[in-house]
């Protein structure tokens, strides 16, 4: 029989880590065996109510379990949100093409994340970790809304003691607590300890977010080619046949959800 390419296979969450009011991480393990390159996503559905698109999380080198990271958005989202440990969903995928960590050897790596968009990049940098001999530096710059808001906030002090990397986080609003950087995250790039004619900027976040962060990026240095933007357009079938995903000539499930901006510069529409 023809298999239904878009029959998910069951998983089971395994723990809940509440990132933030909005926010959780899910571990799932799926049924059989399931893996994903970093950047490539996924099609979560959840029982009764529907699916969507997320890009898992964790350490795509870790086999048996998956993180999604997800923010509270809609009605797919709302519904994941009330699910327990042992409750069951489904999963589709990977799809897509991840980041080409081939291309980032040799070369000091900015990678810039806005809320739960640092979700996609926490895989690239498990990634990246892992082989961290084979990059001159990663550098990660991290915008929330608020500390409330902040993701992975037990992991940021984790890695900004590794060797060859620098994490700063900023704030748009402080709290009397907070110590650190308020402002966009925009305001904290100009000053990165990278070499900019041998780098790449890696962006994920808000559509805004992404707009101002590849100007100010474009302003300080980088080329087009050099500067990676993880695109979350609104998707259905995750397979290229729908069409719901279309940027310019490009589907963003199949061509993405990873694009260069040399890629998106000319397309209408790419931060609506
Ligand atoms: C490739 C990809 C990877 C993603 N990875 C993550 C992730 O790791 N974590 C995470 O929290 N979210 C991620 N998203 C966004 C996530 O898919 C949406 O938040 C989700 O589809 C909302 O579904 P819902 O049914 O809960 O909300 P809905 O009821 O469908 O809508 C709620 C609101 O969100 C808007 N919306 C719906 N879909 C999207 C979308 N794809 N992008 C932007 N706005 C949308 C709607 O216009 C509406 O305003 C990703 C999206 C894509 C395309
Ligand atoms: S989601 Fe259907 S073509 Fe991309």
């Amino acid at each position: 029989m023809k298999k239904n390419i878009y029959q998910p296979v069951k998983a089971v969450i395994e723990e809940i880590i509440e990132e933030s009011s909005t926010i959780k991480t899910f571990r799932l393990k799926p049924e059989g065996d399931f893996s994903f390159s970093t950047g490539q996503f996924i099609e979560l559905t959840v029982p009764g109510v529907g699916e969507a698109p997320f890009t898992p999380s964790s350490d795509p080198g870790v086999k048996g379990s998956l993180d999604l990271t997800i923010m509270n958005a809609g009605e797919v989202t709302s519904k994941l949100h009330s699910l327990r440990k042992g409750d069951a969903v489904g999963l589709r995928g990977p799809y897509g093409k991840g980041y080409p960590l081939d291309t980032f050897k040799g070369k000091d790596i900015l990678i810039v994340g806005g809320g739960v968009g640092l979700a996609p990049l926490r895989s690239l940098l498990f990634s990246l970790f892992s082989k961290i001999n084979n990059y001159n530096k990663v550098v990660l710059r991290y915008g929330a809304r608020s500390p409330k808001d902040i993701v992975y906030k037990t992991s940021l002090p984790d890695w900004a003691k590794m060797e060859r990397v620098d994490v700063l986080v900023s704030v748009d609003i402080g709290e009397p607590a907070w110590q650190g950087n308020v402002g966009l995250v925009t305001t904290i790039l100009g000053n990165a300890p990278i070499d900019f004619t041998n780098a790449v900027g890696i962006v994920c976040g808000p559509p805004i977010m992404m707009k101002f962060v590849t100007l100010k990026l474009l302003d300080i240095g980088f080329k087009p080619p050099d500067i990676y933007l993880s695109m979350e357009k609104s998707m259905s079938c995750g397979l290229g046949k729908c069409g719901h995903c279309r940027l310019g000539k490009y589907y963003a499930c199949k061509d993405g959800p990873v694009f260069t901006y040399e890629q998106l510069k000319d397309i209408q529409g790419i931060w609506d």
